[in-house]
């Protein structure tokens, strides 16, 4: 039978970098002795309060239509949290509630570009911006960041042409932790204003950032500026796929069009819990950044004198970039052989760009007694290939 071409576009050639955490993740289902450093998904309970919420919606029967781009309550408080954080006020008309941050970039990239035009990004990106962005039939363009992983702004300025229409970036990055500054964010601004494009602006680490603030654009340019938003990581809650975009009001319009093609409305015992998740922010962030600020300190002492690879901290988040390039292995081939060799399994640095395929990733969000046993495997690992 025949395709469509998005198909191909869709099926990215980042795939191989899957295989060790999906093998460790069926290893763990087996109940084997695995460590899983692989993704972002700290294993924290769910809040009580939004646990109950739901339940509590789910019993009396919430599971009905509900409204395409959500329901009122839910947007506005949606508005009045992005307010607090960017400095942008906006109403709840700004607002589309969406299948997590992946499912709002999905929608974002959707509404502003198309077939031949050409959309931004800094290497390294998330995985799976490439396949999101492309999907549409834009074309993707990569441009290098700078030391330490920076946004290098005369490299983007060179790169625009008459067909790009957008500009995409995560602050805190995924997988780098780096944090966009006021300078650079206006640099990127001036560059978006002189040639009118799109500035789509992953906030899903936001909670994270000291603080849980981020800079951003989004009250100097809230023509053009599109903010995605998640409870996914502030709450430790990613399988309830709670997120969203807030952009201007024609976007959200048409937003809304596409989630009601694709979504038709998403659960409302769930837009009730993240009512309640949003009501509880400050300390539902304040739990996953002290727990991944606690837990990258460890990591980072731990690593340090490992032979072969060098740990870069991170701003902010719950990854960590690791250069092994000094054990003489491709990140790849450590990803595989050290799985293989000790059952900890890593991300290959090449799924999010050429930037860092030289680089694993690490993910810390996790108990401390894991983190300790996982660098004992991979020092032992290190040790045996760089000391022999
Ligand atoms: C940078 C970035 N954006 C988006 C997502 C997807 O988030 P969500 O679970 O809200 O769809 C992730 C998940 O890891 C991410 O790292």
């Amino acid at each position: 039978m025949r395709y469509s071409p998005l198909v191909t576009r869709i099926s990215g050639d980042g795939a191989d970098a899957w295989i060790t955490h999906y093998q460790a993740a069926a290893a763990r289902a087996r109940g084997e002795d695995v460590i899983l450093l692989s993704v972002g998904d700290p294993e924290l309970p769910l809040l009580p309060a939004v646990l109950d919420r739901a339940i509590e919606r789910l019993r009396a029967g919430d599971v009905h239509y509900t409204p395409a781009s959500g329901r009122r309550p839910l947007l506005e408080a949606i508005a009045q949290a992005h307010g607090a954080r960017t400095g942008q006020a906006v109403s709840a008309d700004n607002v589309v509630f969406l299948a997590g941050a992946q499912n709002a970039l999905f929608t974002a990239s959707m509404c502003v570009a198309g077939s031949g035009d050409e959309v931004i990004t800094f290497d390294p990106m998330y995985a799976t911006y490439p396949a999101t962005i492309e999907v549409s039939g834009a074309h993707m363009v990569r441009v290098p960041t700078a030391t330490g992983f920076r946004p290098d702004i005369s490299a983007l300025e060179a790169q625009i042409t008459p067909r790009t229409r957008a500009i995409l970036w995560a602050s805190p990055s995924n997988p780098s932790g780096v944090i966009f500054n006021q300078e650079e964010l206006e640099a990127i601004g001036r560059i978006a204003r002189r040639h009118d494009l799109w500035l789509i602006c992953d906030q899903v680490y936001a909670g994270l950032a000291p603080n849980g603030r981020v800079p951003c654009l989004a009250a100097t340019l809230p023509e053009r500026v599109v903010t995605l938003g998640s409870l996914s990581k502030s709450h430790a809650m990613p399988g309830l796929r709670a997120g969203w975009l807030v952009g201007p009001i024609e976007l959200a319009r048409h937003a809304q069009s596409l989630a009601m093609c694709m979504l038709f409305g998403l659960p409302g015992f769930i837009q009730e819990a993240a009512l309640t998740a949003l009501s509880l922010a400050p300390e539902a962030e304040s739990r996953i950044r002290d727990l991944c600020n606690s837990r990258r300190e460890t990591m980072l002492a731990e690593l340090k004198d490992i032979p072969g690879i060098q740990a870069i901290p991170p701003e902010a988040g719950m990854f960590m970039l690791v250069d092994v390039s000094g054990t003489g292995m491709s990140a790849y081939d450590f990803m595989r052989a050290l799985y293989e060799r000790e059952r900890v399994s890593v991300m290959d640095g090449a799924a999010f760009g050429k930037r860092t395929s030289r680089f694993v990733r690490i993910c810390f969000a996790t108990e401390e007694a894991t983190i300790r046993m996982a660098c004992e495997r991979i020092r032992r690992f290190c040790e045996e290939r760089v000391l022999r």
